[in-house]
């Protein structure tokens, strides 16, 4: 790491330190010959700004700390791409950290972004950290809750209504006279996961012979989706469901790649399916993939709103936004 101060910086090109910090950061109040001596210096020292010292004496950052449950799911690569975006608008930059569904790495990346000192902390959190969310903004770091609402309201939040995302995808498969619906997501304690399958078994009860079956998988995963797809796919044809409803597009990947495995299943004559954010592979998927669309980028670029409205105004009140799910039609439950 540089240990080159401005003043070596300075020394170096026969400046003053007023001087080099005018390059730094007003270069059109210097000679051009000043800028041109000072950026030699800074190139022949290795000399390297220390942002966080800087960001520190002005007393702000311009940092924004993000925390997504799993950065391998294409859902997320969009949200954050969507806050990056919007964050960059504003000037600020946003750090990326990856819970992967640990509490303890959730609640480090917590600790690094305050000591960090960002200017406001995105999660989209694995376990409740409501608490340590109101106690990271008693301390002046705003939070703000993503894909999640907010328990009691005392937090902002965006996120999409996925009960009516749910209830949205199994009303489709039943309005194309399915009848044996199978749920397959997990684990039931994410608040996705449960959100999901409490709208499709309310669309599941509105209907004379309809039924709902809930395999639950370990994760919401491709390999998950496709262990349960194999065990689909094993059963004789009057135990099997005539479509289901996965509580993510990886999972209903996975479960594709299983039926289609089976020769003697077709997707959607024997077995309908869709699932849930309309990432990229849904599309372009062997047999392209229904989906429930999630506005993942907007939700991100929201959340930044948010994040900076609260942190330039601490008395704002929370506020909720809650983004209605889209539903997607393809080849695999047309
Ligand atoms: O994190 C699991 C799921 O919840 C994602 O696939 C996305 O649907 C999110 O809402």
């Amino acid at each position: 790491m540089s240990t080159t101060s401005v003043r070596d910086v300075a020394r170096h090109a026969g400046v003053s330190v007023g001087t080099v910090s005018n390059v730094l950061n007003r270069p059109d109040r210097v000679s051009p010959d000043a800028v041109d001596r000072v950026q030699r210096a800074i190139e022949e020292l290795g000399y390297v700004r220390n942002d966080a010292a800087r960001q520190l004496r002005a007393g702000r950052s311009t940092t924004i700390g993000l925390v997504v449950l799993d950065v391998s799911n294409p859902f997320f690569a969009e949200v954050a791409r969507g806050a990056q975006e919007e964050a960059a608008a504003h000037g600020f930059t946003v750090l990326l950290g990856s819970s992967d569904e640990d509490a303890e790495r959730e609640l480090s990346y917590l600790d690094l972004f305050e000591k960090q000192r960002v200017h406001g902390v995105l999660i989209s959190p694995n376990g409740d950290v409501d608490e340590r969310l109101r106690r990271l903004r008693s301390r002046g770091t705003p939070a703000v809750l993503v894909d999640r609402r907010s328990e009691d309201g005392s937090l902002s939040s965006v996120a999409v209504d996925d009960v009516a995302g749910g209830r949205l995808a199994v009303e489709h498969l039943l309005e194309s006279g399915r009848r044996r619906i199978a749920f397959v997501g997990g684990p039931a304690g994410v608040r996705q996961v449960a959100d999901r399958l409490l709208g499709a078994r309310a669309a599941a009860d509105g209907v004379d012979g309809a039924g709902l079956e809930v395999l639950e998988t370990a994760s919401l995963t491709v390999l998950e989706g496709r262990r349960a797809g194999e065990e689909i796919a094993a059963r004789p044809a009057e135990d099997r469901p005539d479509a289901v409803f996965a509580a993510n597009d990886l999972v209903a990947v996975g479960l594709l790649q299983a039926l289609v495995m089976q020769r003697s299943l077709r997707v959607p004559r024997d077995i309908a399916l869709i699932g849930y954010d309309d990432i990229d592979f849904a599309s372009t998927a062997v047999v392209p993939l229904s989906s429930i669309r999630q506005p993942s980028r907007l939700i991100g670029e929201t959340a930044v709103q948010l994040l900076l409205g609260e942190a330039g105004d601490p008395g704002k009140p929370p506020q909720d936004v809650v983004f209605q799910p889209e539903l997607v039609v393809r080849a695999s439950s047309a």
